[in-house]
């Protein structure tokens, strides 16, 4: 394992409860990164969202660091779509859909009265489960976004750039004319994230972004998004624990309760959630007990 941090004392991640499979990437690089406490960038508090009179999910107190991967886990149901898609105001599409508690991008209340959600969707970008490109062409695709904000600046040039820093580049730009749909289904989800990168958010959240994707196209996007953490925040749902192990800093277990709510077990990096959680149903859940 490389660590590239000197000094960053190496704790041999026990095995009790993990997979084989299941590989702590540079365990020692991050544990030196938590130690330098980042800044928070989004704080839920005591967030709690509804559906009508249901209540998808209770009370979370969460804090999303800047520059990091957050994974968020848990069982189907247990309200991970709806937590990531209340913080960039997506549900506020769905009828009878409202929140109680407080949830702050950089201090500032993201339901707060004169907040505009399109503007909180241009600062949160959001990666869906399948790769859903415009019915245009790659180019389109990647400047639709900054053309709606009015970016003055190259177009040609924001279009190169954001496919580079998707690692798409190479795959399309002999093809900047065809239809994104023409593209294989890794190449549209980079594409995807091409088109959320082009207009500058702070956070990106991917909501099981490599669900449909193959083994190496899962890597890619992996790869990529270690990338992109230099710059942005992320948040990751995935339903793959190895994907959660190898690729997020910090990870979240929500579960649900009898009332079907689900909340929030444990957030701890993401080398204790997989060697070491503090809570039975987080190591039942991890090493494949329940779920
Ligand atoms: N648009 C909606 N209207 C009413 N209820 C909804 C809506 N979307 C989700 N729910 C309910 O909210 C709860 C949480 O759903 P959600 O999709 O957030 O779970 P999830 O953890 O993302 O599940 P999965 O892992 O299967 O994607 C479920 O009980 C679901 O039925
Ligand atoms: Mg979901």
């Amino acid at each position: 394992m490389d660590v590239e941090s000197p000094g960053a004392p190496m704790r041999e991640p026990s095995t009790s409860g993990v997979g084989p499979a299941i590989r702590i990437a540079a365990a020692g690089e991050r544990q030196a990164a938590e130690r330098t406490e980042r800044e928070t960038v989004i704080e839920l508090q005591d967030l709690s969202c509804y559906y009508g009179s249901f209540r998808a999910v209770r009370n979370v107190s969460l804090q999303i660091k800047k520059q990091q991967i957050t994974a968020l886990i848990g069982p189907s149901g247990c309200g991970k779509s709806t937590l990531i898609r209340t913080v960039n105001r997506m549900n506020d599409l769905v009828p009878g859909y409202h929140t109680e508690g407080r949830l702050l991008l950089d201090g500032q209340d993201l339901y707060g009265k004169d907040v505009d959600p399109v503007a909180v969707r241009r600062r949160v970008g959001m990666v869906f489960q399948k790769p859903n490109p415009f019915p245009k062409t790659v180019w389109e695709n990647v400047a639709f976004g900054a053309k709606i904000n009015g970016y003055k600046g190259d177009m040609d040039e924001l279009v190169e750039r954001s496919l580079r820093r998707a690692a798409l580049w190479d795959d399309v730009k002999d093809k900047l004319k065809q239809s994104g749909m023409a593209l294989s289904g890794g190449q549209q989800q980079r594409l995807c994230i091409a088109r959320t990168i082009a207009v500058e958010p702070e956070v990106i959240l991917m909501d099981e972004p490599c669900s449909a994707l193959d083994p190496r196209s899962t890597l890619q996007i992996e790869e990529l998004m270690a990338e992109l953490k230099r710059e942005y925040t992320i948040v990751i749902v995935t339903h793959n624990m190895q994907q959660a192990a190898r690729a997020s800093d910090t990870t979240v277990f929500m579960t649900m309760g009898d009332d079907r709510a689900g909340y929030v077990v444990e957030q701890a990096p993401t080398v204790e959630i997989f060697t070491n959680p503090r809570n039975q149903l987080t190591e039942d859940y991890v090493s494949g007990r329940f779920g």
